[in-house]
């Protein structure tokens, strides 16, 4: 019998326990349209409040998974994997990540998504890329998997509609940062896609959802319990989010960053240790390696011989870009008519800065999204960012702004200028900051 849903949001209101059917039957009543919006918005605060516990969270992310297709890999003949980020600035780990593990013999069919709120968003960035389709047939989508390896991509029309439509409402309402909603909504698109494994970034810090360690971790946990539970072996790293994670932020100009890091340009960094961690973590979670040593000396083979690189440009080519992007990518990736560094006021070490901050600049620049049908200008951002902690002399360059026009790049500088904090060395903690597996 079909539950009354006013029933159910006041049962969960009051702080009771749904079961599975209960839950998979209000999920089917979102996806048919047959409970209101309001109705919607109602349980997603009872929910927010009153919260889920691990059967019903793992009830809700199966409901949402089963509103629509769930995709299939046989035939493939390669472990199925994928990584998924909660979201910071500067985070472009996905872009260089899929082809590496690609060329390590992983397939890896990556449901990305846009920028939300201060974060950015890997298919903004791909749709830097003169032609690059972040939403291709099921047919070329497939075909990008099988030949690439790879293939990151929107999600398809018809992959988990509920979480979409959920979303969406949660979005107005002040009901996104609650732990069971945002785990059955990620992982409804990710076990949709028909993974067999999966690796997640759980972003902390002030460019992060989770600013705080506690926050992070329950996330962590979640996520990773959830979608064991379902069926797919998950593992987490919480990683730091307290300044840009590459040195660029901007849709082009990360995907430069992307090129330089696959070319080995960026040996070293934050990026590298982050992206090879990930590495090793994809390898071993999907049975490629036994050691997280093997992992990471798999994925920088993977790099220097050149191999990750190529697998990009297949992916950029089957997906629609040109076919010698990676060759020669200042032909087709456009560049900001203005150009201004941003000097150090003083001597000093880069102490802090205010990571959200920066995302929300790259909005106000125009390269991110204050309504949902915003059309960003994907050349604008911040290029040459320089780590925390490091050492800079007055007037020495430590940001460089890349705007549409010389007012828009005037008060970016100002922004930047308020928003990095000089003074003495900061303690830095380390990138990876835990492991947390099933
Ligand atoms: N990303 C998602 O896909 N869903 C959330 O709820 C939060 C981040």
């Amino acid at each position: 019998m079909r539950m009354i849903p006013q029933e159910l949001i006041r049962r969960k209101r009051n702080g009771e326990r749904l079961d599975a059917a209960e839950i998979a039957d209000f999920i089917r009543g979102l996806s048919d349209g047959s409970i209101s919006e309001g109705q919607v918005a109602a349980f997603a605060m009872a929910v927010w409040f009153s919260g889920m516990d691990r059967d019903e969270t793992v009830a809700l992310t199966r409901a949402m998974r089963d509103s629509g297709d769930i995709l299939s890999w046989s035939g493939v003949g390669k472990p199925i994997a994928d990584k998924h980020s909660t979201g910071g600035v500067g985070d472009n780990v996905s872009l260089m990540l899929a082809p590496i593990m690609a060329a390590c013999g992983l397939a890896v069919p990556m449901i990305s998504g846009r920028g939300l709120g201060h974060t950015g968003g890997t298919l903004d960035k791909l749709e830097s890329i003169p032609g690059y389709r972040v939403a291709p047939s099921a047919a070329l989508f497939r075909k990008a998997v099988e030949s690439a390896g790879c293939a990151i991509v929107g999600p398809t029309a018809n992959l988990a509609p509920a979480d979409r439509r959920l979303y969406a409402i949660r979005d107005v309402t002040a009901t996104v940062d609650s732990v069971p909603l945002i785990t059955a909504s990620i992982l409804s698109k990710k076990l949709a896609a028909g993974l067999q494994s999966l690796v997640l970034d759980v972003k902390v810090g002030n460019g992060a959802f989770m600013t705080g360690l506690d926050e992070a971790g329950r996330l962590a946990r979640a996520l990773v319990d959830v979608a064991n539970q379902a069926g797919v072996t998950t593992t987490a790293l919480i990683t730091d989010m307290n300044e840009p994670l590459a040195d660029a932020v901007g849709n082009a100009l990360e995907i430069g960053n992307c090129l330089a890091f696959l070319r080995g340009e960026k040996a070293g960094t934050r990026l590298e240790a982050v992206v090879m961690s990930f590495a090793a973590e994809m390898l071993m979670t999907s049975g490629i390696a036994a050691s997280p040593t093997e992992g990471t000396d798999l994925a920088v083979r993977a790099l220097s011989s050149g191999s990750a690189l190529e697998h990009f440009a297949r992916m950029v080519h089957l997906l629609g870009g040109p076919v010698d992007f990676v060759e020669r990518p200042d032909l087709y990736l456009s560049r900001a008519p203005v150009i201004l560094p941003v000097e150090a006021p003083q001597d000093g070490f880069l102490r802090s800065c205010d990571t959200r901050e920066i995302g929300m600049e790259l909005i106000a620049l125009g390269g991110g999204r204050l309504r949902p049908d915003t059309v960003i200008d994907h050349r604008v951002g911040f290029s040459d960012l320089q780590p925390l902690g490091k050492e800079i002399g007055r007037g020495e360059v430590f940001a460089v702004v890349h705007a549409a026009s010389e007012d828009q790049a005037l008060r970016a500088r100002e922004r930047m200028l308020a928003i990095y904090d000089f003074g003495e060395a900061p303690v830095k903690p380390p990138v990876v900051l835990s492991r947390i597996s099933s």
